[in-house]
C-alpha cells in the first residue's frame, strides 16, 4: 500500500515532466559523422541519414569499390554544396592503422562530433566448429574493431566536452542464442564497453548509444544466412527482417535523442526491457514503466524461451534418426 503511494504520485510527475519537456535532438548541420561500416547496410544508411541532416560525413570500410560506390550515394544524399564527403580505407581492427586514419582525417575535414561504429559481421556454427581464423576474424572486426575507434575519439571528446558515440550490437548482444556462440559474445562485451564508456563519459557531456538491430536485410545479413544450422533459422523466423534504412534511421534518431538504447520494434523492446538491469536511463517514466511491466514479460520470456528449446529439441531427435 506505501509502495503504492509513492509509485502513483511519482508516476504521475514524472509523466508530465515528459510531456513537458520533450527531447531535443541534437543538431548535425555542419558537424563531422564518422562511420565505420559506412560502404554497406546499416552503416550505409546511418551515412546517407546524417548527409540529409547536413553533416560532413567519413565512411570507413575496407573494400575500396564498394566505398567508392557508397561515397557516391552519400554525396546525393547531401543538402548542402559544402558538404564533405570521404571515404577511408582501413581495417578497424589494426589499432595503429585506424588510430592514423581517424586522426589523419580530422585534419582534412575537422573534429569528429559522432562516431558509429558500424563495421562488424557475423559467423555462425555450433561451438565447437569454430576455427581460430573464424573466432579471431569475429573478435576483431566486432570487439577490437568498435574498441579501437572509441580510444581514439574519446580523449578528444573528453577534451572538447562533446561527441557521441554509437556501438552497434545487435539483439545477441541480450541473449545467446543457438549457432551464434562467438557473435553473441562479442556483442555481449560490446555492452559491458557501452555502458561503462557512458559512465565514464557522462561528466564530458559525452553520449553512448548502444544499437541493437533486428535481423536486417542487409548484404551482411545475407552472407550470414549462408553459415546458419537450420535452428537459427527456425529461432529467428519469429522475429521478422527488418530494413536497413529503418534500423539506420532509429539508431541515429535515438544518438541524437541521448538514448542508451536504441532498438526497433516490438519484439526488441520486449527483450530490451526484460534485459535492462542496471543500465543507464534518461525518463524516469520509463523506468516507472519497466518497474511495472517487469514481471509480466518475464513470464513471456520463459514462454519464448521454452518454444526456442522445444525447436532445438526437435531438431536433435530429427539428426539423431537420420543418423
Ligand atoms: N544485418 C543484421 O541482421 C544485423 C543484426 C544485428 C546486428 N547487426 C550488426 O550491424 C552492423 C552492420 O551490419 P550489416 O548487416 O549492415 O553488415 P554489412 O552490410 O556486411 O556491412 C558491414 C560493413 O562493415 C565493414 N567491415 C566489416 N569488417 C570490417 C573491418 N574489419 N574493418 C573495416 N570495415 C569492416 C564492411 O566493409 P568491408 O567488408 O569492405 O570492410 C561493411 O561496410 C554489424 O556490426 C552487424 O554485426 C546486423
Amino acid at each position: 500500500m506505501i509502495i503504492l503511494l509513492l509509485f502513483v504520485p511519482l508516476f504521475i510527475v514524472a509523466l508530465i515532466k515528459t510531456l513537458l519537456t520533450p527531447k531535443k535532438l541534437k543538431n548535425l548541420d555542419k558537424k563531422h559523422v564518422v562511420v565505420t561500416g559506412g560502404s554497406s547496410g546499416i552503416g550505409k544508411h546511418a551515412a546517407i541519414l546524417a548527409a540529409r541532416k547536413g553533416a560532413n560525413v567519413t565512411i570507413i570500410a575496407r573494400n575500396s569499390d564498394r566505398l567508392a560506390a557508397a561515397k557516391k550515394e552519400i554525396e546525393a544524399a547531401c543538402i548542402g554544396k559544402d558538404q564533405l564527403i570521404s571515404a577511408v580505407s582501413v581495417d578497424v581492427s589494426n589499432r595503429k592503422a585506424i588510430s592514423n586514419e581517424l586522426d589523419s582525417i580530422e585534419d582534412k575535414v575537422g573534429p569528429i562530433y559522432m562516431l558509429i561504429n558500424c563495421a562488424g559481421m557475423a559467423i555462425c556454427g555450433n561451438v565447437e566448429d569454430f576455427t581460430d581464423k573464424d573466432i579471431n576474424t569475429l573478435i576483431n572486426a566486432n570487439y577490437l574493431g568498435c574498441l579501437y575507434p572509441i580510444q581514439n575519439v574519446v580523449p578528444k571528446f573528453k577534451q572538447r566536452k562533446e561527441g557521441i558515440i554509437v556501438l552497434t550490437g545487435s539483439q545477441v548482444s541480450l541473449m545467446g542464442m543457438y549457432g551464434y556462440s562467438i557473435y553473441s559474445s562479442c556483442k555481449f562485451a560490446l555492452r559491458g564497453l557501452a555502458e561503462s564508456i557512458h559512465m565514464e563519459l557522462k561528466p564530458y557531456n559525452v553520449f553512448v548509444t548502444l544499437s541493437l538491430p533486428p535481423d536486417t536485410d542487409t548484404p551482411g545479413f545475407e552472407t550470414e544466412n549462408k553459415t546458419k544450422p537450420q535452428e537459427t533459422i527456425l529461432i529467428s523466423q519469429a522475429g521478422g527482417l527488418y530494413q536497413a534504412d529503418t534500423v539506420a534511421e532509429k539508431l541515429l534518431q535515438d544518438a541524437l535523442a541521448g538514448n542508451f538504447f536504441s532498438y526497433v520494434g516490438f519484439d526488441s523492446y520486449v527483450l530490451t526491457t526484460l534485459c535492462v538491469g542496471m543500465s543507464p536511463f534518461t525518463n524516469l517514466l520509463e523506468v516507472m514503466i519497466q518497474s511495472v511491466i517487469l514481471g509480466p514479460l518475464r513470464l513471456m520470456a520463459a514462454y519464448y524461451t521454452n518454444s526456442f528449446e522445444k525447436i532445438v529439441h526437435k531438431c536433435y531427435l530429427e539428426k539423431e534418426k537420420n543418423k
